[in-house]
C-alpha cells in the first residue's frame, strides 16, 4: 500500500492576538483534543521586513498592502516598544490539517466571521480604522488573530519560508531535504560562499536543508531561472539575527 504524505499546515499568532492575551485560547481551540492535529514545530519570531513581503507576496499591489506588513511585524501593535513585536509561529501536522485549521480559524473579516461563524477564533477579531497623518480615515486593517495557509502547495511553500527543516522532527517532515555542499551566506539580496562581517550564515557543509532551497541557490548562482526567490530562501535564517534597524 503506497504510505500517505503527512499534510502540514503553516499558524501564525499575529500580533493582535499576542498583544490581546489570547494565545492560550487560540492554542486551546487547536489542540490536538479540538483538532485531531499534532505540533510539529514552533517559534518566536520577531519578523523581518523581507519574511513579511515573501509571506504576503500575493497580496504585493493591493492597497492594504503595506499596512500588512507593518501588521505582521507588529509596528502597529507596538509602535513605540520593537522588543514586544512577534508572532508565535506553528506548523500543525494530521489529516486535513489545511482546512481543519481553516475551518476552526473561520472568515478572514472578523465582523463576517461574528455574523455566519459565532465560535470561529477570528470571531474575536477586530476591524480598525487606517487614518493618515491628518487624521482622515483612509482604510481598514482586519485584526483576526491568526494567520492559517489557504492550500496544500501554499502551506509547503509558507511552511519553508518560516522554518529551517531541523525546526520539525524527521519523521513530521514531508518536503525533500539534501546536505548543504559548502558556506552559503546572504547579504543585501546577494549570496556569498565566503564569510565577512554582516554576511548571515545560511548554511554550512554537512547543513541538513530544504532540496527545493539549495536548487534554487545553485539556480541564482548559476544565472538560471530559479523556482523562488533568494529571499524566500534567506528569510528563514534571518529570522532573530538582528534588529530590524541594523
Ligand atoms: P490569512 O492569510 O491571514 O490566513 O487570511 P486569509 O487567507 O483569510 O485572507 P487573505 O486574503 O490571504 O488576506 C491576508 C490578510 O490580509 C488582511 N486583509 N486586509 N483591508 C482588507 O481589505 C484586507 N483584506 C485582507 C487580513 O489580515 C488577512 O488575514
Ligand atoms: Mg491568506
Amino acid at each position: 500500500m503506497k504510505e500517505q504524505k503527512p499534510e502540514l499546515t503553516l499558524v501564525l499568532i499575529k500580533p493582535d492576538a499576542l498583544k490581546n492575551s489570547l494565545t492560550g485560547y487560540v492554542l486551546s481551540q487547536l489542540s490536538e483534543y479540538h483538532a485531531g492535529l499534532r505540533f510539529a514545530a514552533a517559534k518566536i519570531v520577531n519578523v523581518p521586513r523581507m519574511l513579511a513581503e515573501e509571506h504576503y507576496a500575493e497580496h504585493q499591489g493591493k492597497p492594504f498592502y503595506f499596512s500588512l506588513l507593518d501588521f505582521i511585524q507588529g509596528q502597529d501593535h507596538h509602535p513605540d516598544a520593537p522588543e514586544k513585536r512577534r508572532v508565535i509561529a506553528f506548523v500543525f501536522q494530521g489529516p486535513e490539517a489545511v482546512q481543519k485549521v481553516r475551518d476552526i480559524a473561520g472568515p478572514t473579516d472578523p465582523h463576517v466571521a461574528r455574523e455566519t461563524r459565532p465560535g470561529c477564533i477570528r470571531a474575536l477579531g477586530s476591524i480598525v480604522p487606517v487614518k493618515d497623518a491628518e487624521g482622515k480615515v483612509i482604510g481598514h486593517r482586519m485584526d483576526n488573530l491568526i494567520h492559517a495557509s489557504a492550500t496544500v502547495p501554499e502551506a509547503e511553500r509558507e511552511i519553508k519560508l518560516w522554518f529551517k527543516p531541523t525546526d520539525i522532527p524527521p519523521l513530521m517532515r514531508p518536503y525533500p531535504t539534501v546536505i548543504s555542499d559548502q558556506h552559503y551566506y546572504y547579504h543585501n539580496g546577494r549570496i556569498f560562499t565566503t564569510y565577512k562581517p554582516g554576511r548571515i550564515l545560511l548554511m554550512a557543509p554537512g547543513s541538513i536543508v530544504w532540496k527545493s532551497d539549495i536548487d534554487a541557490i545553485h539556480a541564482i548562482r548559476e544565472g538560471r531561472p530559479a523556482a523562488c526567490t533568494l529571499e524566500s530562501v534567506a528569510g528563514k535564517y534571518l529570522i532573530n539575527e538582528m534588529p530590524e534597524s541594523a
